[in-house]
């Protein structure tokens, strides 16, 4: 049992959008150099939990709590500053900057300056972007852009790293090599909170599962108790997910 205060802490948590509340009431934590994944159907609400936590969205109510202090009224700019960051869903790179100048944006969310030392770091976690380092970000596959995605996320060191769906529309070697990596990172101490459809995938590295749906977790294991809930196979049912 881990009586550390976690790393994040969300209580209560209800998002809205204008009247239709879509998130009801999610507690949700993620402890230092933990492993996390949400899992849920299209539409459980797994991004507005996101975007509410990074404060990209407002919250209806609730409390979250980032390293020990509230962070539930901060800006995104001073969530990522305290360590928490986001790669939001689909390939949101700067396309007509280069590879290198997409990286530097990433320190920028950070307290720290762009050094040479953060961009060799990434180059040599992602090799094959140290290969298009000068090239525009849209001279990339959707997979190397998604890549670039994560790296900008990671070279300003986060404490907690949110990925929403880094697979999707990926293929399958570049989803196992985005979702390594996390994990690789995860064991040198950062913690990763994934949301993925892909749902074997995503069990193979976590620490700890939430299932969602419609709003709610509706149960939270790890990965060997949720592969052998009924609850996993009743949310996915129907769906082709399991990969
Ligand atoms: N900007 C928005 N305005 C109004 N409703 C929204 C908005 N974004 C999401 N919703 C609705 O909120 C609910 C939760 O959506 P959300 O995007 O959080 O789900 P999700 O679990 O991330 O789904 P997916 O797996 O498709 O990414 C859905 O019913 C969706 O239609
Ligand atoms: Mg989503």
């Amino acid at each position: 049992m881990n009586t550390k205060a976690p790393l994040l802490e969300v209580e209560g948590l209800h998002v809205a959008y204008g009247k239709a509340e879509v998130v009801h009431g999610v507690d949700l934590q993620v402890q230092a150099g933990e492993f996390v994944v949400l899992l849920g159907r299209n539409g459980a609400g797994k991004s507005t939990i996101l975007h509410a936590v990074s404060g990209l969205i407002p919250k209806r109510a609730g409390r979250v709590r980032f390293g020990g202090r509230d962070v539930s009224q901060s800006s995104p700019r001073d969530i990522v500053r305290a360590g928490l960051v986001q790669v939001l869903e689909g390939h949101r790179v700067f396309g007509t900057l280069t590879v290198e100048d997409n990286l530097a944006i990433g320190t920028y969310a950070s307290a720290r300056r762009s050094d040479a030392a953060q961009l060799e770091r990434m180059y040599d976690l992602f090799p094959e972007l140290a290969a298009r380092r000068y090239l525009p970000a849209s001279k990339l596959s959707g997979g190397q852009q998604q890549i670039l995605a994560v790296a900008q996320g990671v070279i300003a060191s986060p404490k907690l790293l949110i990925l929403d769906e880094p697979s999707s529309g990926l293929a399958p070697l570049v989803v196992d090599r985005i979702l390594a990596v996390a994990a690789e990172l995860c064991a040198g101490g950062m913690a990763v909170l994934l949301v993925e459809q892909l749902v074997e995938k995503a069990l193979r590295h976590a620490h700890r599962c939430c299932l969602i749906e419609t709003g709610r977790i509706v149960a939270e294991g790890s990965a060997q108790e949720l592969r052998g809930s009924d609850v996993l196979e009743r949310v996915y049912l129907g769906s082709h997910t399991a990969a």
